[in-house]
């Protein structure tokens, strides 16, 4: 027998009992000749003692102990001495005093140590094998599988059916490339990885299945971030004879359960609902981050007469003029100013205007183009105070909210990295710095989507969500009417913490609106038979009003982790750059190979 228990599982009231653990050396300290370990499996760590006074031949071959050797040993519980307890580790009131001690196998000396989460990304996905050996990983990795199993759970309860669809599938639009394979047997056709089992859930809808869950794999070729991976996994549901709220509401239980499984946490339900307009009218993002306030506030009625040419020009072009007060933020260095201003040129805008208000004046290049009755009515508007930092955006309405958005979102970062660092802020300090901050969880549905977005580049229409997504009822006659940018969609989004954790929308079910959609998108009647005539023609026979939603796996596990980036809740993640640095993938093939598939690359080897 390898083991009797966990070394998570002794403490005080074992004490006496004789115990085999198995596991991996942690770390060794020689105290004089008498050799501790501390000893780690999955589960968690335990502390083992070799003395040459009780037992010689064991404490010998102690002496050859090194880290991640694979050990097996049998010994007696006993109480630490007082004052040497460790009450960081729940085992950390006992020790095992070994008596017979087996190597499983012993290891080579690891590239990185293990206990410690610091140290370089690259070298540590590169054996990741080792990295999932931190205590972390391991914590983070059975949270996810509890997260999963609740889900199941809690979906069957529901009457969802898990149901697997194709890898190997035709390309559905999701908004990002497609990873293709190319197909031996038919020689220059490819399949596509799915970007998302779209099509095969609506299909299993016109297949009568009614509710269909699954824990779907999705490929997507896109640049990629802290919180974007190029496979990852969604909780991806369809039912049919459903509307939004019920929608809401399956979400809001599925959640509520998922949190209290995963944290014990009770979140309350129903979640508040924005409209995409609001959102992005006083958040600047249709992925608020309401957890604190700093609010973009509009001023076109302040201003409409202005003398400051910026504000006025951004007026008169039908534009609009906004801003957020960053409160005790007038300390801001001229470099962070500078920092902010080239940040919001780079999301379109022309400029950034502040106001300083340090030691009762307002400090601002602006602030002379302004009547004493529009200064007045600013400080009302803005509640301006002792310490405030006031910046303006003046431009068409989307870049003015995308531009605030950002420049909110990375004031909130700078404040809270200044906190970090020791600065005090004085009472009522903004909700992003104050205590409890971290806890919060701010869940939010985002609801009336435009459903067309026009793009300038491609001088065409483009779905906000994907092509199947249906306008809400009374906006129908305005995609009639080719009036494209006021048309809704009746799509959601579900927030939480300012990170999109899920989507989803009521799809179109009847044939001649989805062709009348394809239309809209520059999708020739030709083009709509080679590559959606499949669904087209399904929903030619009684395909039932349906509606579903996915949710992102890896980033709602991020964020019940504490993660940083969605590779820490991720056994194999790529890096950044898509590489999976361990297996060195991807890489060359035989020319072979690529003969048989009838491909020759063209690309350069660097
Ligand atoms: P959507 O494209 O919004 O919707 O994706 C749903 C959720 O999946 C997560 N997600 C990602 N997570 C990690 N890495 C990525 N590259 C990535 N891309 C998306 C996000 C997102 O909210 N078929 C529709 C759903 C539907 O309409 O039912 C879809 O895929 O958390
Ligand atoms: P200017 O008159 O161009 O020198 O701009 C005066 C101030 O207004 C500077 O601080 C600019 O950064 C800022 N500014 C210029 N254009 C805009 C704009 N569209 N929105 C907000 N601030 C602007």
């Amino acid at each position: 027998m390898y083991r009797t228990t966990t070394c998570n599982s002794l403490r005080t009231e074992h004490v006496g009992q004789t115990v085999t653990l198995a596991g991996w050396v942690s770390s060794r300290r020689d105290h004089g000749g008498v050799i501790f370990i501390d000893l780690r499996d999955r589960e968690g760590m335990t502390q083992v003692v070799f003395r040459p006074e009780e037992h010689a031949a064991v404490a010998e071959a102690s002496h050859s102990l090194r880290s991640e050797d694979v050990i097996t040993l049998t010994g007696r519980v006993s109480a630490r001495l007082a004052g040497t307890e460790n009450a960081k580790l729940a085992t950390g009131a006992v020790e095992v005093v070994a008596e017979a001690l087996t190597v499983l196998n012993k290891a080579d000396v690891p590239p990185f140590p293990i206990d410690s989460d610091a140290g370089n990304e690259d070298l540590r996905l590169a054996h990741r094998y080792l990295d999932l050996r931190r205590p972390m990983m391991a914590r983070n990795l059975k949270l996810r599988h509890r997260v999963t199993k609740t889900i199941r759970d809690f979906l069957d309860e529901e009457g969802y059916l898990e149901i697997e669809t194709p890898i190997l599938s035709k390309s559905t639009p999701e908004g990002a490339r497609d990873f293709l394979v190319p197909s031996r047997l038919t020689p220059g056709s490819f399949y596509a990885l799915p970007q998302a089992p779209q099509q095969y859930k609506q299909l299993l809808m016109v297949g009568g299945l009614e509710k269909y869950f699954q824990v779907a794999k999705c490929f997507r070729d896109e640049d990629l971030r802290a919180d974007r991976q190029p496979e990852f996994t969604q909780i991806d549901l369809e039912a049919s004879f459903i509307t939004p709220e019920d929608i809401y509401a399956l979400i809001e239980g599925l959640l509520g359960r998922v949190f209290k499984a995963a944290k014990d946490i009770t979140i309350p339900a129903p979640f508040p609902r924005l409209t995409y307009q609001e959102a992005m009218d006083r958040f600047g993002s249709d992925k608020p981050d309401t957890r604190f306030a700093m609010e973009l506030t509009a001023l076109d009625d302040l201003f409409a007469q202005s003398q400051f040419k910026v504000f006025r020009g951004a007026l008169d072009a039908g534009g609009c003029v906004k801003a957020i007060n960053a409160r005790q933020f007038a300390c801001i260095t001229t470099g962070q100013i500078e920092d902010l201003t080239q940040m919001a040129k780079n999301f379109g805008a022309k400029g950034l205007a502040f106001i300083k208000v340090e030691n009762g004046e307002w400090k601002s290049p602006i602030v002379k183009f302004f009547t004493d009755a529009e200064k007045a009515a600013l400080a009302e508007r803005m509640q301006i105070q002792e310490g405030d930092l006031i910046l303006f955006g003046a431009d068409r309405w989307e870049v003015v909210c995308e531009v605030l958005g950002r420049i909110r979102l990375r004031v909130m970062e700078i404040q809270r990295a200044q906190l970090k660092a020791g600065h005090v802020f004085a009472e009522p300090a903004p909700a992003h710095v104050a205590a409890g901050f971290e806890e919060k969880l701010n869940f939010l549905w985002v609801v009336d989507f435009p459903l067309l977005a026009y793009s300038a580049e491609e001088n065409k229409w483009n779905a906000v969500h994907h092509p199947f997504t249906r306008p809400l009822n009374e906006d129908l006659a305005l995609l009639e009417s080719g009036q494209f940018a006021k048309v809704r969609a009746q799509a959601y989004d579900i927030v939480l913490n300012g990170v999109e954790i899920g989507g989803g929308s009521i799809r179109i079910h009847e044939p001649a609106l989805q062709s009348r959609m394809f239309d809209v998108l520059g999708v020739t009647g030709e083009q709509q038979q080679v590559m959606f005539g499949h669904i087209l023609k399904a929903f030619s026979f009684g395909a039932p009003p349906h509606g579903g939603l996915a949710l992102g796996l890896d980033r709602m596990v991020m964020l019940l982790c504490g993660a940083e980036s969605i590779r820490d809740v991720i056994a194999f993640p790529k890096n950044n750059r898509g590489v999976d640095l361990m297996s060195d993938s991807p890489s060359e093939v035989d020319f072979k190979q690529l003969r048989e598939l009838y491909i020759q690359s063209t690309a350069k080897k660097s």
